[in-house]
């Protein structure tokens, strides 16, 4: 195959053109990237509690600690009680212990004047580390934080937190507790931040967008009541009442919209904030006449992230400590609004109001409609951009190569969900069949159909503004979506990285400014895209199912005659991932071209 690189007559590349999609699904927030390590820290019910000695565990609801949070954890210690009594918390699936600073926090309530020791142990019994607190007897809520540093670091997850008290004080009588936290250290050290090393991974893949919070989370079950509420993300945990997650957990919503923001800051991403438009998985929606209030609370919202702090809501997240705007520059109204019967009220009446009062304040906002279907995507009844939605298999990507050559140039699109979710089964035609099982991990050939896949959007950069896989993370142990990106357990050395995630890893750390048109050969089965970053030539190869062969590649005149050639690979197509083993392999060499042509070899 001989390819000849142009050296100009390309098409204008997005600067967010890979980006990430993340919402609360397979406990990607709660349990993963938010860092905290205490599940149900609230004490909605005795879920991940456990006693320690004869108590008796009870969760509360007659001692709200405040107004968000009204339950608790009722211990009873029996009369006669003697020794140490508590309780502990098994976290999500576990717990990590290492030779780290872990700060604790926790409300306590009741008649007790001795201390608390609070520690990390395994669930056989080792203690890693400890520290005590001074309890005073009080008929009101106080809250207590310490920190503290095991001496030892557990071999597993199989750790808990415990907190534990003299039981002859207290025989006889109860104390509550609530509000139980306990956080390692987080990445770039943010109070209330994100798991280490998941973010590390996240970072190493030069994503320049983060579009959240949903997909379906975003939505809730039915209108209004149980969808994501931004302003009830904000402050100390005692504020945040969190929610159902559409993911079939509670959402504790520590990773609120702060911390979003924070997350956005330290990777460099472009936040792409989607707002709720009326539309609850249930297939109800919200009538014309009772949208406004969704409306206001989606423009407190950008006033709150953008607003200068003379605004009542600029003014409010400068008293969270944030005096300084963040910057919005995309927002999407909503979330697969086709479904449920959605499509007619959102072209009709939802998108329309969303975006016109959005538009009118802040009017370089690009806005987003968000449908996964072309037939909505808005060219013909004025919306903006349109979020396009693909989960496929290997064969049926691949033939969706050439897909985004022929959509209207006028409506630039977000491919906001994208994946390889099953084998190929049936015809070439047929995409996803959701009754069919999906595959647990990425695969090998998976991840080049996706990667096949990405070359022909970047061939169409003209239209196709930016690309997000989905679903981003998933607890190996607690999972509703297969496959993700990243797998982890709640042990950071069983964090794995997919067969997708190298794909996007290459592909977003390699961005040019332009296109560049590759003449020479045809699409397929080896797939290519080049473009041009400052000096560079940068020439991406998929092969998908082809043979063994050379590629003879010439680049533009001062491109240089040395190159750096990356492959990536596994030992077959249907190679995976698993947790903790990771069979691909990655590399890359030096390579010397001769005048202007580069010769890479396909296996
Ligand atoms: O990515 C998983 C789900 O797929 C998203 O929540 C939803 O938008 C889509 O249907």
């Amino acid at each position: 195959l001989d390819l000849t690189v142009s050296s100009s007559g390309g098409k204008a590349v997005s600067p967010i053109f890979y980006g990430f999609m993340f919402e609360d699904i397979n406990h990607s927030g709660d349990g993963g990237l938010y860092a905290e390590l205490i599940n149900n820290r609230a004490v909605r019910n005795l879920d991940s509690w456990k006693a320690i000695g004869g108590v008796a565990l009870t969760a509360d609801t007659s001692n709200a600690v405040s107004t968000a949070i009204k339950t608790s954890l009722k211990v009873d210690v029996p009369a006669g009680a003697t020794g140490k009594v508590g309780f502990q918390n098994l976290g999500y699936y576990g717990m990590a212990v290492e030779e780290k600073p872990y700060s604790v926090s926790f409300y306590a309530k009741g008649s007790y004047t001795g201390l608390y020791t609070v520690d990390l142990r395994s669930n056989s019994g080792t203690v890693f580390g400890f520290t005590t607190v001074a309890a005073s007897s009080t008929s009101d809520w106080k809250q207590f934080n310490t920190t503290f540093v095991p001496s030892q670091s557990g071999s597993n997850a199989d750790n808990s937190f415990a907190i534990t008290f003299d039981a002859a004080s207290v025989a006889g009588k109860s104390l509550y507790f609530t509000l139980v936290s306990v956080f390692p250290p987080t990445f770039k050290n943010r109070e209330n931040g994100l798991r280490v090393d998941i973010a590390n991974a996240l970072n190493e893949v030069g994503a320049k967008f983060l579009r959240f919070p949903g997909g379906n989370n975003l939505e809730g079950g039915s209108v209004a009541a149980s969808r994501w509420q931004w302003m009830k993300t904000l402050g100390p945990s005692s504020a945040r009442p969190g929610r159902q997650g559409t993911w079939n957990y509670w959402n504790t919503d520590g990773l609120g919209i702060i911390e979003y923001m924070n997350w956005c800051t330290d990777m460099g991403l472009e936040p792409l904030l989607a707002v709720w438009s009326g539309l609850g998985l249930d297939g109800t929606i919200a009538s014309q006449s009772s949208l406004q209030p969704y409306i206001t609370e989606a423009l407190n919202l950008l006033e709150f992230l953008m607003g200068s702090t003379s605004t009542t809501y600029g003014a409010m997240r400068a008293s969270y400590g944030y005096p300084n705007p963040w910057q919005v520059n995309y927002v999407e109204v909503g979330n697969e609004d086709n479904l449920n019967s959605g499509k007619s009220s959102y072209t009709s009446y939802r998108y329309k109001l969303f975006a016109a009062a959005i538009n009118a304040q802040y009017p370089k906002i690009n806005i987003i409609a968000s449908c996964p279907g072309f037939d909505i995507h808005g060219q013909s009844n004025g919306m903006g951009w349109a979020d396009y939605h693909n989960y496929d298999r290997p064969d049926h990507l691949v033939s969706l190569f050439h897909t985004f050559d022929t959509v209207n140039r006028n409506t630039p699109i977000l491919v906001g969900e994208y994946a390889v979710i099953q084998g190929n089964q049936g015809s070439l035609n047929s995409g996803v069949d959701w009754n069919l099982p999906r595959q647990k991990y990425p695969t090998l050939i998976g991840a080049i159909a996706e990667a096949v896949y990405m070359l022909g959007a970047e061939q169409n950069a003209d239209v196709v503004k930016a690309m997000s896989f989905a679903p981003l993370l998933q607890h190996f142990s607690g999972t509703q979506w297969s496959p993700d990106l990243i797998g982890y357990t709640s042990f950071p050395t069983d964090t794995t990285r997919s067969m997708s995630y190298y794909v996007q890893k290459l592909f977003a750390s390699n961005v040019g400014e332009m296109t560049l048109p590759v003449s020479g050969g045809t699409q397929g089965p080896i797939y290519y895209s080049a473009m041009k970053r400052g000096n560079q030539t940068i020439v991406k190869m998929a092969n998908y199912n082809g043979t063994s062969t050379d590629v003879n590649i010439s680049v533009p005149s001062g491109s240089g005659n040395v190159a750096s050639f990356t492959t990536f690979t596994a030992p077959s197509g249907l190679s995976y991932n698993s947790p903790g083993k990771e069979v691909s392999s990655l590399s890359t060499k030096q390579i010397t071209g001769s005048n202007g042509v580069f010769t890479v070899h396909y296996e």
